[in-house]
C-alpha cells in the first residue's frame, strides 16, 4: 500500500502558487486576498479557518478572519456578505460550515457572489462545474482529483464508488470523476444511507471515496484487494491521552484496511490539507479573473 501524502502534495502545490505571487509582487502588482467567515466557536472549525489563514501566509497572499457570535442573527450575517460582495480589496471568501442551527445554509450561500465563491458551493458555479464550464471547483473534490493526477491514478474506465452525497464532497466528487477529463472517465456509484447491499457495492470499487462522517465506517470487508480507498471524514473524539483531549478519527478503519488497498488516505495529511490548496488555487483565480 502507498499513503498518499497530503501534506508534500500540497506543499508542491503552495511552492507554485508562491512562485506566482512572487512574480505579481515583482511586478507592481497586489497580492490575492481570502478572507474567512466564522460563526461561533466550533474547536474544528476554529482550527480549519486558523489553517487556511496560516496557508495564505505561507504563499503571500493577504487573509482576514471575520469572527462572528454563535448569537449573531442570519441577517447580520447576510449584511457582513453583502460587505464583503462590494469589497474590492477582497477576491475570494468563504463561510466556514457548518452554521449555528439557527441559519439557513442554503440561503447564506447563495448570498455570496459566485465571482467570490471560492469555496465553489453556489448554484452558478456548481452548473458550470456539471457542464465542465471554467468555474470554482468545489475544494474538497478538486484535492482529491489533483491527487490522482499527481499520483498518476488511472480513473478511466474504473469503477468508483462514492460513499455519502453532500453538496459538498459526495455530489461533486461523483460529477468531476465521471466527466470527460483525465482524471475522469470513471463509472461512479453514489451510495448513501437508502443505499442496498452497501458492503457488496463498496467490495466492487476499484475507487472507493468515504465522506460520511461516521467514524471507520469502512472495514476491511467492504474493500477490494487493491483498491484506491480516499478517506475525507475527519470526526474528533475525546481523547484523555492527547493534550488536545480528543483526536481525529477518519471514515475508513485504516489499520484493518491498509493492506488490502493499493493507495490510501490517512485522516490527517490526507485530503485535508488538499482541500486547503484547492482553495488557495480558487483564490489565485478569482484575482486573475478581477
Ligand atoms: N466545512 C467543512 N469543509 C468545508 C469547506 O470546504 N468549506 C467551508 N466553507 N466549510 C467547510
Amino acid at each position: 500500500m502507498q499513503l498518499l501524502d497530503g501534506t508534500s502534495c500540497s506543499q508542491q502545490i503552495r511552492q507554485e502558487i508562491a512562485e506566482q505571487v512572487e512574480q505579481l509582487k515583482a511586478s507592481g502588482k497586489r497580492a490575492p486576498h481570502l478572507a474567512a467567515v466564522l460563526v461561533g466557536h466550533d474547536g474544528a472549525s476554529q482550527n480549519y479557518v486558523g489553517m487556511k489563514a496560516r496557508d495564505c501566509d505561507e504563499v503571500g497572499f493577504n487573509s482576514t478572519v471575520i469572527r462572528m457570535e454563535e448569537s449573531v442573527s442570519e441577517q447580520e450575517l447576510l449584511d457582513k456578505i453583502a460587505e464583503l460582495n462590494a469589497d474590492d480589496e477582497i477576491d475570494g471568501f468563504i463561510v466556514q460550515l457548518p452554521l449555528p442551527d439557527h441559519m439557513d445554509e442554503d440561503k447564506v450561500i447563495l448570498a455570496i457572489d459566485p465571482r467570490k465563491d471560492v469555496d465553489g458551493f453556489c448554484p452558478e458555479n456548481v452548473g458550470n462545474m456539471s457542464l465542465g464550464l471554467p468555474t470554482f471547483l468545489s475544494a474538497t473534490p478538486n484535492g482529491i482529483m489533483e491527487l490522482f493526477r499527481r499520483y498518476n491514478i488511472e480513473t478511466e474506465g474504473k469503477h468508483c464508488v462514492v460513499l455519502g452525497r453532500s453538496n459538498i464532497v459526495g455530489t461533486p466528487m461523483a460529477i468531476l470523476l465521471s466527466r470527460n477529463t483525465n482524471p475522469g472517465n470513471a463509472t461512479v456509484t453514489i451510495a448513501h444511507s437508502r443505499t442496498k447491499n452497501l458492503k457488496e457495492l463498496c467490495a466492487s470499487a476499484d475507487i472507493l471515496i468515504v465522506a460520511i462522517g461516521k467514524t471507520e465506517f469502512v472495514t476491511a470487508d467492504m474493500v477490494k484487494e487493491g483498491a484506491v480507498v480516499i478517506d475525507v471524514g475527519q470526526t474528533r473524539v475525546p481523547d484523555s491521552s492527547k493534550k488536545s483531549g480528543f483526536r481525529n478519527v477518519g471514515d475508513v478503519d485504516f489499520d484493518n484496511v491498509k493492506d488490502k488497498c493499493s493507495y490510501l488516505t490517512y485522516v490527517t495529511g490526507g485530503v485535508g490539507p488538499m482541500t486547503r490548496a484547492s482553495l488557495l488555487q480558487n483564490t489565485l483565480k478569482a484575482y486573475q479573473r478581477r
